[in-house]
């Protein structure tokens, strides 16, 4: 057993507490790789924003238990070599299952979810209700989920999604114990959120389900996941350097910033950092065909990804200055 602290790392309890009363949530950034972690990294020291460093179970496949949790270690040193001690949650994305949250709680990780979300009403309690009382025992954070967002959820696809039942929520946090809850309101996962015809709105986020979640959760940490704005500007260069991404569309900034103003303490970003470094990689590898050393390519996606970072911590979430 390695626990969180030995890696210098701290659970999200506190960073919500503060996210709540100041009216600003917490940036939770998937990674997968040492480019996206540098890039979270510096971003954060140089906004000074605490941060929640994600990690699904495609992302624990694809780069290694153990190097994640020494990634994670070195993300703690790395933030102090550069100045700021930011504060560093590490968080597992979208657990399936007691076993996932329990290996990732076994090997360093301070916050996992529990997605039952697709389950019934009961078996997610009593799923969730395992995990907490497994989670506590060693001061890890649970985050739980009522809703279901449309969308790619890890290896689970959702054609159609259902909002949150705000008349649950009470129940749900009574009887698992939970330390925030995951809603959906309206935003969904991946790079192609709705289906609109070019020049029309995407359809707004139902703040009027999120009002009431919090009136019958007053003070409870609620999490927004898909919660990218697939920035046009950024698939425009995408296309422009040989890519093809056509139809997509995310959720706007205006309302993220609404959200993050409310008891939305955590905000959920994978796809538009994906966006930058696809962007970044296409155009350099464009304009340089003989360009072999991946240094000169995911170099500059990383910086792009540092300023998609900071920009969302400043203009977005509202996290700037909060260490
Ligand atoms: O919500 C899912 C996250 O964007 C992680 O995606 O399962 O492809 O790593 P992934
Ligand atoms: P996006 O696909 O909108 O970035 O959402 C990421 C997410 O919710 C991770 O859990
Ligand atoms: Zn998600």
């Amino acid at each position: 057993m390695v626990h969180y602290k030995e890696l210098g790392l701290v659970n999200s309890r506190e960073l919500f507490k503060k996210a709540m009363a100041g009216k600003y949530a917490i940036p939770a950034f998937n990674f997968n790789n040492l480019e996206q972690l540098q890039a979270i990294i510096s971003a954060c020291v140089e906004a000074k924003s605490p941060v929640i460093l994600q990690v699904s179970k495609g992302a624990r496949k694809y780069a290694n238990q153990t190097l994640l949790q020494y990634l994670a270690k070195g993300a703690v040193e790395y933030s102090k070599e550069l100045g700021v001690a930011v504060p560093v949650v590490l968080h597992l994305d979208h657990g399936d299952s007691f076993e996932t949250c329990k290996s990732c709680i076994e090997t360093g990780f301070s916050s996992v979810m529990i997605d039952g979300s697709h389950l019934s009403f009961d078996e997610n309690v009593k799923e969730t209700q395992k995990v907490v009382d497994f989670a506590h025992q060693y001061d890890v954070t649970v985050e739980g989920e009522l809703g279901v967002l449309a969308g790619i959820e890890d290896e689970v696809s959702h054609a159609v999604g259902h909002y949150t039942r705000p008349e649950e929520v009470e129940e749900f946090v009574k009887r698992t114990g939970v330390d925030s809850l995951a809603i959906s309101i309206g935003t969904s996962h991946g790079a192609f959120k709705f289906k609109v015809k070019p020049g029309e709105l995407p359809p707004p986020l139902r703040f009027d389900i999120l009002e009431e979640v919090e009136k019958r959760i007053p003070g409870f940490p609620i999490v927004l996941h898909g919660a990218s704005s697939v920035p046009q500007e950024i698939v425009d260069e995408i296309n422009k350097y040989g890519g093809k991404m056509e139809n997509t569309a995310g959720v706007s900034e205006d309302q993220l910033r609404r959200a993050a103003s409310s008891a939305v303490c955590k905000i959920n970003i994978d796809s538009d950092g994906r966006l930058a470094v696809t962007a970044a990689v296409r155009k350099v590898l464009f304009e340089k065909p003989g360009e072999f050393d991946p240094r000169n390519y995911l170099g500059p996606a990383r910086d792009k990804l540092k300023e998609l970072y900071v920009h969302k911590i400043i203009h977005v979430l509202g996290s700037a200055g909060k260490i």
